[in-house]
């Protein structure tokens, strides 16, 4: 079979991640452009600190997708999905969606009524996914400027970044 094309799922587990995922994470993220990679060390917190708030898909005994999020300090019924990456391999096949679903689901995150993410303007899946998110659960999505261009680029052509747009979608029911 050739490389680039889809690979299909036979069976994906979607659990907690632990600190022996952290480096399968890093190099996910790593390849899933246009994210960007955070330090090692970050995604090793995630793994212990923010476990219950992140999640990982793994088919075959290894990672292949990964989502991070935490509940917002300043409001405890908001969960803030920080990072979504999806191996190229299996994207397009609803793992992002399931993923999301998996931690909604847990019991712990019951009290959470909305979804907030920063897309960038030109990422139509990373849109497509909160949009479906809103449809599934029959609620609004809203858009607002977080962080403009400016504060996430360095002045050169190569370090030259998106703004990062609000979404929220809410209110969710229980
Ligand atoms: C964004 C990403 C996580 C989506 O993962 P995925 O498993 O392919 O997404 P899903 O199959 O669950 O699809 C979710 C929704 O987005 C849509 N979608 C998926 N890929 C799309 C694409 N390339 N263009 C437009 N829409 C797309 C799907 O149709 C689905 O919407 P629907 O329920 O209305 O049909 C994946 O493309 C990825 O890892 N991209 C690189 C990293 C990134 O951009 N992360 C997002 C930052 S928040």
């Amino acid at each position: 079979m050739l490389s680039n094309q889809p690979k299909q799922v036979s069976s994906t587990a979607f659990r907690e991640p632990t600190i022996e995922d952290g480096p399968s994470i890093y190099d996910l993220v790593n390849r899933s452009k246009p994210l960007d990679v955070n330090s090692r060390y970050l995604y090793l917190l995630q793994c212990s600190h923010f476990a219950n708030t992140c999640a990982v898909a793994e088919s075959d005994g290894s990672v292949q997708a990964f989502i991070s999020a935490y509940v917002r300090p300043d409001q405890p019924d908001t969960l803030f999905i920080w990072q979504v990456a999806v191996d190229a391999s299996l994207r397009g096949q609803g793992i992002a969606g399931r993923l999301l679903g998996h931690l909604l689901d847990r019991q712990h995150l019951a009290g959470i009524r909305f979804v907030e993410a920063t897309v960038n303007p030109s990422n139509n899946a990373s849109q497509n996914l909160f949009a479906s998110l809103a449809r599934k659960s029959a609620c609004e999505m809203t858009e607002s400027m977080l962080f403009e261009a400016h504060l996430l680029s360095d002045g050169t052509d190569e370090g030259a970044h998106e703004a990062d747009i609000l979404l929220r979608v809410g209110p969710i029911k229980s």
